[in-house]
């Protein structure tokens, strides 16, 4: 099991850009997300062109089942591919992101209904800062 960065189009033709655009629309990411609009291939690919440095992919045997990204302010996302879910690998993937990323504190924004993510971020070692009870988000930090 391993990090590795997200390529560029440039270096592998679109192949991560596409798996986190699919990844980032699947039903579950959506509902989950700030924005649960599906996100067009154009715009994907202007974000992903600024972004894909600040986006690891955990590797299994070589198969990708997972991605993280810190932003610029220390906030951390993480989205599993669907079909690996519920095997535990978001736990890990917080913990390597979070070891790997050089950066602390470290944020997360989690709906509160997002029990898994909850979960996989207290199991990490993130504890709970004050919540956002009007948009029913919790707030979770990690510090190295
Ligand atoms: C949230 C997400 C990353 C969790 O990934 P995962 O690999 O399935 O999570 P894990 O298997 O590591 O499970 C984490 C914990 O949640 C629990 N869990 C897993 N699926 C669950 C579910 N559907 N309902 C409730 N709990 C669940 C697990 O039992 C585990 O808890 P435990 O360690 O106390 O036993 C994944 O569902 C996902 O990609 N969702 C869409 C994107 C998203 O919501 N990202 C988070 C925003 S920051």
């Amino acid at each position: 099991m391993r990090l590795r960065p997200a390529l560029a189009e440039s270096v592998d033709g679109g192949h991560d850009r596409d798996l986190i655009l699919a990844w980032r629309n699947d039903p579950l990411t959506r509902a989950m997300s700030l924005s649960s609009k599906p996100v067009g291939k154009r715009a994907h690919a202007r974000w992903y062109d600024l972004w894909c440095s600040s986006i690891r992919i955990l590797m299994v045997d070589d198969v990708e089942v997972g991605a993280w990204r810190v932003d610029p302010s220390g906030d951390v996302n993480v989205m599993v591919a669907p079909a690996y879910r519920g095997k535990g690998i978001a736990t890990l993937l917080i913990q390597l992101g979070s070891r790997d990323s050089l950066r602390s504190p470290l944020r997360a924004t989690v709906r509160l209904e997002n029990t898994a993510s909850l979960r996989a971020f207290l199991r990490a070692g993130y504890v709970w800062t004050p919540c956002d009870v009007r948009r029913r988000l919790a707030r979770l930090e990690w510090r190295a």
